[in-house]
């Protein structure tokens, strides 16, 4: 049985869409925990009912990222993670914390990195004309938004598309994504060697 980690900071519909795929297809993993920086994330209330652990760390309350980030893999060792799962958690981590997690920490970003590297990622899509906008799983290294790819979810922008619109089409996707590429991490079908991704079985890699 591997340990799930999985950290939020709001709505957490990917984190839901894991702990939903994780008991429906009875992966060899467990949710050990939800844990979240911000005491008011939605998200919570459903780990909370599906009988998942619950943690706080609540940014605010840490003079720098280095207290909060050290306080935050404190909670996370606790509960022995073997996967530690960025879902919508909203935070610049420290490096020392991404290396703490090397080759066992994966984020989802909803671009087809690396284009659109941080904040309002669709917005920026639409105002540059792109055609296809997506969302990117991959390792987290200590560089915001650049580890090794993992997998790619593409959707084509419709005309009269505005941010919402691409946003929610996008996360349709992610909820496919995201479940698969952490299922294949615990199936140990997935790591990062020399940092480039390893993957065995040549499981189909893109969403659209
Ligand atoms: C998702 O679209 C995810 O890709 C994005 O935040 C949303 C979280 O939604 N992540 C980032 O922007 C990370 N930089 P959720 O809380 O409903 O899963």
């Amino acid at each position: 049985m591997k340990n799930i980690v999985i950290l939020i900071s709001g709505r957490g519909s990917n984190m839901e869409a894991i702990v939903k795929a994780c008991a429906g297809e009875q992966w060899p993993a467990r949710i050990a925990a939800v844990i979240s920086n911000r005491p008011d994330a939605a998200g919570l209330a459903f780990a909370a009912a599906h009988g998942v652990p619950t943690v706080v760390v609540d940014h605010k309350a840490f003079a720098d990222r280095e207290a909060f980030d050290a306080e935050l893999a404190r909670q996370i060792d606790a509960f022995a993670p073997d996967l530690v799962v960025l879902a919508g958690f909203m935070r610049i981590l420290t490096p020392g914390f991404t290396r703490h997690y090397e080759g066992r920490m994966l984020n989802i970003h909803p671009s087809l990195l690396p284009a659109f590297t941080g904040l309002h990622t669709h917005q920026r899509a639409l105002q540059a004309g792109c055609q296809f906008a997506g969302a990117t799983v991959h390792f987290v290294t200590a560089e915001l938004d650049h580890g090794p790819i993992v997998a790619q979810a593409v959707a084509a922008v419709q005309p009269g598309d505005d941010e919402a619109a691409l946003a929610a089409r996008v996360l349709k996707l992610e909820h496919r994504m995201y479940p698969a590429a952490v299922r294949w991490f615990v199936e140990g079908q997935l790591g990062i060697a020399d940092g480039r991704v390893r993957q065995l079985g040549g499981q189909a890699q893109a969403f659209s």
